[in-house]
């Protein structure tokens, strides 16, 4: 199950919500392997788990069933392991954003470094300056658009610049422009720094920036396209 080839493998992995006629199977045996260094592109219906698979991936939910490798190591349940690996080898940008409210977008970065034992420094400045969001790093989530939160959240899950960059639908709320810096600066940093890419995207433009494109069905990875 361990490769070196692969920074992320998942087999068979479960999950469901709720209990008894509620209950709804979200992911139902998938299989999903990402290569070291790889730009993957995850897409899909609304509703059939892409950030469900996400949260599984980056250690944030755990599965009900299966198992998972990330960077070289079989992930169990052990709150210890989870967490170094969440915060050591993950950058996420959550579909909506979870920017902390009290906080400043240049204090939302520095917080997650500050997590990590690092401080912020001038390639911070030059995420804020490539996501366009250098002039509203002082403000507070509530005094910027969607667009504008959601470039501090992708700042700030690159800030630590992280072996896997986990983002969900990070050009959701972006325009044409936008989008294309972000993508530009995703293909840069895979391509400049190694760092695997999975981007869950409904847009084929979006997709089109990676290297491969997968698409997610009835609770599992259905094809690869690329
Ligand atoms: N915490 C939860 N409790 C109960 N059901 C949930 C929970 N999280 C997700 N679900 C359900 O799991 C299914 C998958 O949700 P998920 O958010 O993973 O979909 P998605 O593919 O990311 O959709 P979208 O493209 O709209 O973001 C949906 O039916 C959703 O209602
Ligand atoms: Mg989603």
């Amino acid at each position: 199950m361990i490769d070196a080839d692969h920074i992320l493998t998942a087999r068979g992995l479960d999950k469901s919500f709720g209990r008894g006629p509620g209950r709804v199977d979200v992911l139902r045996g998938l299989d999903v392997t990402v290569r070291r260094g790889e730009f993957l592109a995850v897409m899909g219906p609304s509703g059939c788990g892409k950030s469900t698979l996400l949260h599984v991936l980056g250690l944030i939910t755990p599965a009900d069933g299966g198992e998972l490798a990330v960077d070289g190591q079989a992930v169990g349940m052990g709150a210890a392991q989870r967490h170094a690996l969440r915060r050591d080898v993950f950058g996420f940008v959550f579909q909506r954003f979870n920017l902390l409210g009290v906080l400043t977008a240049a204090d939302n970065v520095a917080i997650s470094l500050r997590a990590r034992g690092l401080r912020a420094d001038g390639r911070v400045d030059e995420l804020f300056e490539a996501m366009g969001v250098a002039d509203v790093a002082r403000r507070k989530p509530s005094q910027m658009s969607m667009g504008q939160q959601q470039r501090v959240a992708v700042v700030r899950a690159l800030a630590h610049r992280p072996k896997i960059v986990l983002a969900d639908e990070p050009t959701g709320n972006l325009d044409s422009a936008n989008s294309n810096a972000l993508l530009d600066l995703f293909r840069r940093i895979n391509r400049d720094h190694q760092q695997t890419i999975v981007m869950i995207t409904h847009s084929a433009e979006a997709a089109a920036a990676a290297d491969r494109v997968v698409h997610m069905k009835d609770g599992r990875i259905l094809e690869t396209s690329r």
